[in-house]
């Protein structure tokens, strides 16, 4: 028996990553998906090599007018939304005395207004339905505590975990389920850009800040994209109906809470 058979999942920045091994995994349980991405090639790419259960949509999460029509056309194409996955984000490093306010400002927009007006926009389309629902927002170990280099995106991804607890307790009543997934260090086009800051800041060769934050995970390497769609399915299942407002880790054990 297929786990998240008859339902549908809109996942933003699924074009590829973590969000597309997301994708493949709703899929093989039998759910169709609408892959979200500011890249709409690339989203087009990924939707065409997933199947016929899955369709793209361009969406930019800082555009009101885009996270309404993403709704809209998923609705349309799919019938229904019964998860949203809020994974869209972009990382950026910089010591305090260098962090740029348009490049704060920018990645406060994607990782916490992108996350909180997608949620709003797929919460009010659940609640009109009034089937419930399940999100899932994408936190992140660096939203546990701050990193020297790190502080606007830490700062976004701890946003995102006390998000993910007030949407939680104030949907719960619409029987929608909001809950997060905090991964550690997972390989990927993502990692290769945290890779280039630390070779620029830290003076160190390409490669070797990767190198090094893999041994370092308890587990013994760095983490897959596929790594995680364990508890991306679950999230999305009615095994998960009793739980709300909770962060996991998934991350080799990097963090313990
Ligand atoms: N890779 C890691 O080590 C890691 C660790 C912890 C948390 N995370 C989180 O997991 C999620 C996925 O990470 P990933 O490694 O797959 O990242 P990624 O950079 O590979 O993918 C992010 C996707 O988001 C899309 N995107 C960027 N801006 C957008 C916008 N404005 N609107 C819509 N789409 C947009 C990009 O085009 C891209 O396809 C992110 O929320 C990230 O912060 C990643």
């Amino acid at each position: 028996m297929k786990r998240l058979e008859g339902k549908s999942a809109l996942i933003t920045g699924a074009a590829r990553g973590i969000g597309l091994a997301f994708a493949r995994a709703y899929i093989a349980e039998g759910a169709k998906v609408a892959i979200a991405d500011i890249d709409g090639a690339r989203a087009n790419q990924t939707a065409d090599d997933l199947g016929p259960a899955a369709i793209a949509v361009e969406m930019d999460v800082t555009r009101q007018d885009s996270i309404d029509q993403a709704v809209e056309t998923t609705v349309s194409a799919l019938g229904q939304i019964d998860i949203l996955i809020n994974n869209a984000a972009i990382f950026t490093a910089a010591p305090i005395v260098e962090i740029e306010r348009a490049d704060f400002a920018r990645t406060l927009d994607i990782n916490v207004a992108g996350t909180l007006f997608t949620m709003q926009a797929v919460a009010r389309h659940m609640i009109e339905r009034g089937g419930g629902g399940k999100i899932i927002n994408m936190a992140s170990q660096a939203g546990r505590r701050g990193e020297p280099l790190v502080a606007v995106y830490c700062a976004t991804k701890a946003a995102v975990i006390s998000l993910t607890q007030s949407a939680a307790l104030n949907l719960i009543e619409h029987g929608i389920n909001v809950n997060a997934i905090a991964p550690g260090v997972v390989d990927g086009e993502h990692w290769d850009g945290v890779d280039a800051f630390f070779a620029k800041y830290e003076n160190k060769a390409p490669g070797q800040k990767k190198r090094e934050v893999g041994e370092a995970v308890p587990f013994g390497r760095m983490g897959t994209a596929d790594d995680l769609t364990g508890m991306a399915v679950f999230l999305a299942s009615s095994d998960a109906d009793y739980i709300l407002a909770q962060t996991y880790n998934v991350d080799g054990g990097q963090w313990m809470s």
